[in-house]
């Protein structure tokens, strides 16, 4: 037995619907795991299993009907849930979505939802027709937006013989998401932190630009870092065809020159400053209006200029905030970064090997060194974007602490 949870409390709101039954088998690893669990039911779920059955197993009284007499007493509820260190609704079906999502308050779980302030993990169960619904979809997104961690159901064979998505997720997912909820590091509440992500487009025509090819996956697992350790995230994107991610203002952009412009205008905002953005460095000095014909021309020469080296004009304003930069390189990798950071005048660069096979731009891997400004490198492994973005993020921490 494994006392991961140990010492703290959980609510666990269960729905009406055929899954039911899970939530049963979901307490007892629980309380394995060392919880202290109370369970509170909607209107429908005391029809699948009785709350006799959840009394039994965890010892303490059920909530399940909020305005008969002979239910257990609210407000033991109450206080539970102002101590409870988390809300778990599983199975959670779309109604009860909905009356979380909406603030809906006629069961005892939507009641004790409105009740309670923490962290809540929610895994949905329901036909898949009905999880693909746009309402149910919009309420899951929405609870998602106030933070909300969802567990996403599981693709198989359901209740009603349809196969597709909607059977609630493993339990042992349930019990992943519920530890990594309960350990996760909030160091960076209160802080508003600045990331850029993705390559610019600098136009030579209506329908031809230099660009490159910048996914934009580091700059959005940092900027998810971020607001997953409590910062405030704006994010500076350049064109990617990644989804928008939750609770994070994004600040869509094209060219260099429109980065430039909302970088400056949210950096005096910022406490740090991450520049990941693969940002062109030369835009043609005119762009024609027209589609330019090739016209019989054997050879074209294009006139470029510089574009504004957005990072060090920032560096140049800045009054407090942590800056780090990164560093797109084929050769000499850490020469170079160190140049870089002096050139710019900022806190650290992530140096970053482009030529390397299998990690970069495209790719869900990356391998980076750290160079700090008092001169030290560390490398770290390849990894996952996200797994680098936390490392970093971690470093960052350790700098301003220091
Ligand atoms: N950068 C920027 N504005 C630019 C070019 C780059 O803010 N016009 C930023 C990048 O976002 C990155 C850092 O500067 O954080 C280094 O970018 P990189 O392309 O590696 O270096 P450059 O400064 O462009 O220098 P070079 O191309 O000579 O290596």
């Amino acid at each position: 037995m494994s006392d991961s949870l140990s010492g703290k409390s959980i609510l666990l709101g269960v729905c009406g619907g055929i899954a039911c039954y899970k939530a049963v088998e979901l307490l007892r690893m629980l309380m394995k795991e060392g919880a202290e669990v109370s369970v509170v039911m909607s209107g429908n779920a005391d029809k699948f299993v009785t709350p006799l059955t959840f009394q039994a197993l965890s010892g303490r009284s059920v909530y399940h009907n909020t305005f008969e007499a002979g239910s257990s007493d609210s407000m033991d509820h109450i206080a539970f849930a102002k101590k409870a260190d988390l809300l778990i609704v599983a199975p959670a079906t779309a109604n009860t979505i909905a009356k979380m999502a909406n603030g809906l308050a006629d069961s005892a779980l939507s009641n004790l939802f409105l009740a309670y302030d923490g962290p809540v993990v929610i895994a949905p169960a329901m036909n898949s027709v009905m999880f693909e619904h746009p309402a149910v979809k919009a309420n899951i997104a929405l609870l998602k937006e106030r933070g909300a961690k969802i567990v996403d159901p599981e693709e198989g064979e359901l209740a009603c013989g349809a196969v597709g998505t909607g059977r609630l997720a493993d339990l042992d997912d349930i019990l992943f998401s519920t530890r990594s909820v309960l350990t996760r590091n909030l160091d960076f509440t209160g802080l508003q932190v600045l990331v850029t992500a993705g390559p610019t487009r600098e136009f030579i025509d209506p329908v031809r630009y230099i660009s490159n090819p910048s996914s934009g996956k580091m700059g959005y697992a940092i900027a998810e870092g971020f607001r997953d350790r409590g910062a405030k995230v704006d994010l500076v994107s350049g064109p990617v065809s990644l989804k928008k991610p939750s609770g994070i203002e994004i600040f869509n952009c094209v060219t260099a020159s429109e980065m430039n412009d909302w970088v400056q205008r949210r950096f005096p905002h910022c406490d740090i400053l991450v520049m990941t953005a693969a940002v062109g460095d030369f835009a043609p000095k005119t762009i024609q209006k027209e589609k330019m014909k090739k016209g019989g021309r054997q050879s074209l020469n294009l006139e470029l200029h510089a574009t504004v080296d957005i990072l060090k004009s920032v560096a140049q304003k800045r009054t407090t905030q942590y800056i780090a930069g990164f560093a797109a390189e084929t050769e000499n990798l850490i020469e170079s970064a160190k140049e870089k950071l002096v050139a710019k005048d900022v806190d650290m660069i992530v140096a970053n090997d482009i030529s390397a096979p299998g990690i970069g731009f495209q790719s869900n891997v990356n391998q980076v060194s750290l160079v700090f400004k008092n001169g030290t490198v560390e490398r770290l492994p390849r990894a996952d974007k996200r797994e680098i973005a936390d490392t970093l993020i971690d470093r960052i921490r350790g700098e301003l602490k220091a």
